[in-house]
């Protein structure tokens, strides 16, 4: 195993509050061996949810910067404002549904406020950056292969273009201005505190709502599922030991067609709740596919486990249970996050289908 390039002492994340940057953010402060501060930036968008950070954070060692990446003054001012030595990027518009029927937040969030990000870091070239990105920058994989990190980018949906362009900017950057950055590449992750306008958490949901459970086109679309947690570990193994100007992809090794995933989930769903399976089988619906819909990402994560000795933790089976029980002990989470934008733009596009 190698040891530590960086110790970062005042970390920016960014994106904090939301699904991935809030399993990242605990993680920081469940490890004993980082003493560090955090400062966590982000817009609070429909995504963001502080609530995701109740009681998993040492306020001492935390400060709450609600601010757009997109305002590049007030992210001059929190890097300067908190001595900032790193930042971990995860702040985006991360769902390719949105991204289809409305482009331009991606484009001004994930490209701009990338830009505005390496800006400030290019003023302040001690900082490290590392960029979270993901494996659909590769674009869409046949019955077989793997995305490894020299795979050409070829993104199809206005989501993964825009995480694509950020992507090249961060390495621009660091070959341009000699900015040290990493970044990594990540396939669908899932978990607890999982926004529920994707696949899993919807389905979960819908399942205790005993709503339709929409499946697109034949559903056998691939995706490699990765638990939210080793996730955040792999990132945060970059961040001190990857090698500046490099990429890791990491993945959950685990393929599974869309359609399997609903059943498995179905199958805990009824396990957890002592309620036969049919009673779920009978909502999946089939309906109308995704534009453009890439129908298989598989990751080869052999990089990061060779150069920095990190691997998946969570099985599946185990993953998708302690999900379930966690949208089961958190009914109150729930409610709070229906009662935001989310129910409404599902009811406007889900709404006949
Ligand atoms: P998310 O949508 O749950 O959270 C995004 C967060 O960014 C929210 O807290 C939101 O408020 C914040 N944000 C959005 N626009 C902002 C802006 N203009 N300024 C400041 N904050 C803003 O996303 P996630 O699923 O946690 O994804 C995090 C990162 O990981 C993204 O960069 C995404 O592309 C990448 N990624 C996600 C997955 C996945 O399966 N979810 C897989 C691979 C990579
Ligand atoms: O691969 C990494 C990417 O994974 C991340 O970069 C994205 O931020 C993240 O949203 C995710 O993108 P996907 O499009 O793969 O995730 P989503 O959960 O939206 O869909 C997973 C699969 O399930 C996909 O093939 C579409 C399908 N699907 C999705 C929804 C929401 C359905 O069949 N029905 C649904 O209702």
């Amino acid at each position: 195993m190698s040891t530590d390039l960086r110790t970062p002492k005042s970390i920016l994340v960014t994106g904090g509050a939301g699904f991935i940057g809030s399993a990242f953010i605990r993680l920081l402060f469940r490890d004993k061996s980082f003493t560090g501060r955090v400062t966590n930036l982000d817009a609070l968008t429909y995504a963001g949810n502080l609530e995701n950070l109740a009681g998993h954070v040492d306020e001492s060692r935390y400060t709450f910067v609600k601010a757009d990446l997109r305002d590049m003054k007030a992210v001059e001012a929190a890097v300067e404002a908190h001595a900032i030595d790193c930042i971990v990027h995860f702040a985006a518009e991360s769902h390719v549904d949105r991204s289809i029927h409305g482009p331009r937040d991606f484009i001004e969030t994930n490209v701009l406020g990338t830009f505005n990000l390496l800006e400030a870091v290019r003023a302040r070239p001690a900082i490290h950056f590392h960029h979270v990105s993901t494996d659909e920058v590769y674009g869409s994989l046949g019955d077989t292969g793997l995305f490894t990190e020299s795979t050409p980018y070829d993104p199809r949906s206005p989501y993964s273009s825009s995480k694509a362009a950020s992507d090249h900017l961060v390495s621009a950057y660091h070959h341009t201005y000699g900015l040290s950055t990493t970044l990594s590449n990540c396939s669908n992750n899932y978990g607890p505190h999982h926004f529920p306008e994707k696949l899993i958490p919807l389905m979960i949901l819908n399942c205790f709502e005993g709503k339709p459970l929409p499946i697109y086109g034949d559903g056998g679309n691939v995706r490699d599922w990765l638990y939210v947690d080793d996730h955040a570990e792999a990132v945060w193994l970059v961040v001190r030991r990857g090698r500046s100007g490099q990429s890791y992809n990491v993945g959950g090794k685990c393929e599974k067609k869309n359609v399997e995933v609903v059943h498995a989930l179905i199958d805990t769903v009824a396990r957890l709740t002592q309620r036969p399976r049919a009673d779920f089988e009978k909502l999946i619906t089939y309906v109308k596919d995704r534009p453009g819909h890439d129908r298989r990402y598989a990751i080869d994560c052999s990089k990061i486990e060779r150069e920095l000795g990190w691997a998946p933790r969570h099985d599946f089976t185990r993953g998708l249970a302690d999900t379930v029980r966690w949208y089961l002990d958190n009914p109150k989470w729930i409610a709070n996050v229906k009662s935001g934008a989310y129910r409404t733009w599902l009811d406007q596009n889900y709404a006949g289908r």
